[in-house]
């Protein structure tokens, strides 16, 4: 039975709360008074959350039954979803050629169709009740493009058309649409892209290229420095929490003082200024085989 079904539900669901920026903001939702329905692939890994008073539930946005019980059971206890965060996503790195296409595939499942999916799901109760807040997460590289991350890219500025689209499209209904454009925020994010590149073919030609995309994505985060430019995941807890409680949200919030810089610098640039600034931090597969042909 519903609990609220004449008043207007502002539950939160959230996909990805395992770990990273799905987690964190659970927590602060959570604490800061918020209803939230807190989801990962695997129940399991939800207990904190529970504990810090959020309802859980497994949810894997590549599985259509899963998304739409989800669904359900939100709408049977509260009426609707009032706002879904659409969190759930990974990067899958190595050159195009490289990628087995199978690998480029679940990509676009979880980080673009899934994230589709679910706000589909999702509409008609918020429609219903004249109501709901549809917030993304995107990604600096929703914008521009690193070399050895065209499918992550690939995924994100879908997002980002997407959204653009759907924030018009839905404005009439009482429902707001919000990019969050993060740049480099610590998680488990870049171990995931880096060992994602285990998978790739064609090593002979990209192998350089591979171990230089690794060690530039681990420096990034780590040690270089744009790591000193980098956030937290509740600093990007923070955003999406003023995009679901401003009256009028903004369009995209950007977080992070890496992605300032770097959006501005992508802004500024030509294309082959840009081309010429990431040859700075990658090697350019196959020029160092055509120097040495040319040396011998
Ligand atoms: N960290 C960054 O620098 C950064 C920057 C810009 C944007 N982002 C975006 O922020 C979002 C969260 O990333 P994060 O940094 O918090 O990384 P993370 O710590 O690796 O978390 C990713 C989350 O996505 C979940 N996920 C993956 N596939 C899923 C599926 N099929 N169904 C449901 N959940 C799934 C993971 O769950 P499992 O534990 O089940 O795998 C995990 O909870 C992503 O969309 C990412 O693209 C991150």
């Amino acid at each position: 039975m519903a609990e609220t079904l004449s008043k207007v539900s502002k539950v939160v669901l959230i996909t990805g709360c395992s770990s990273g920026i799905g987690r964190a903001t659970a927590l602060r939702l959570a604490s800061n008074g918020h209803r939230v329905v807190a989801t990962a692939r695997k129940a399991s890994d939800l207990a904190e959350l529970e504990a810090a008073g959020c309802d859980v539930l497994a949810l894997d946005v590549t599985d259509e039954a899963s998304m739409v019980a989800a669904v359900r059971t939100v709408e049977a206890k509260y009426g609707a979803v009032g706002v879904l965060v659409n969190n759930a996503g990974y990067s899958q790195s190595g050159a195009i050629e490289a990628v087995p296409l199978d690998r480029v595939r679940r990509q676009f499942e979880t980080n673009v169709f899934g994230l589709v999916r679910l706000t589909q799901l999702v509409l008609p109760g918020m429609r219903r009740q004249g109501f709901g807040r549809v917030i993304n997460l995107s990604s600096m590289g929703g914008k521009l493009t690193f070399p050895g991350g065209g499918y992550y890219h690939a995924t994100k500025h879908a997002v980002e058309a997407i959204s653009d689209a759907l924030r018009f499209e839905v404005q009439g209904f009482g429902i707001k649409v919000v990019l969050i454009e993060p740049g480099l925020i610590r998680t488990g994010f870049s171990e995931a892209a880096v060992g994602s590149m285990g998978a790739n073919t064609t090593d002979d030609v990209y192998g350089e290229f591979h171990e230089a995309v690794a060690k530039a994505t681990k420096e990034s985060y780590e040690t270089g420095p744009l790591a000193r430019m980098a956030g937290t995941p509740d600093d990007v807890a923070a955003a999406i929490e003023r995009a679901i409680t401003a009256t009028t949200p903004r369009a995209r919030y950007t977080v992070s003082a890496s992605a300032t810089v770097l959006l501005t610098q992508r802004k500024l640039l030509s294309d082959r200024v840009w081309d010429w600034f990431l040859g700075t931090n990658f090697p350019v597969p196959g020029a160092a085989e055509k120097r040495r042909a040319a040396r011998t």
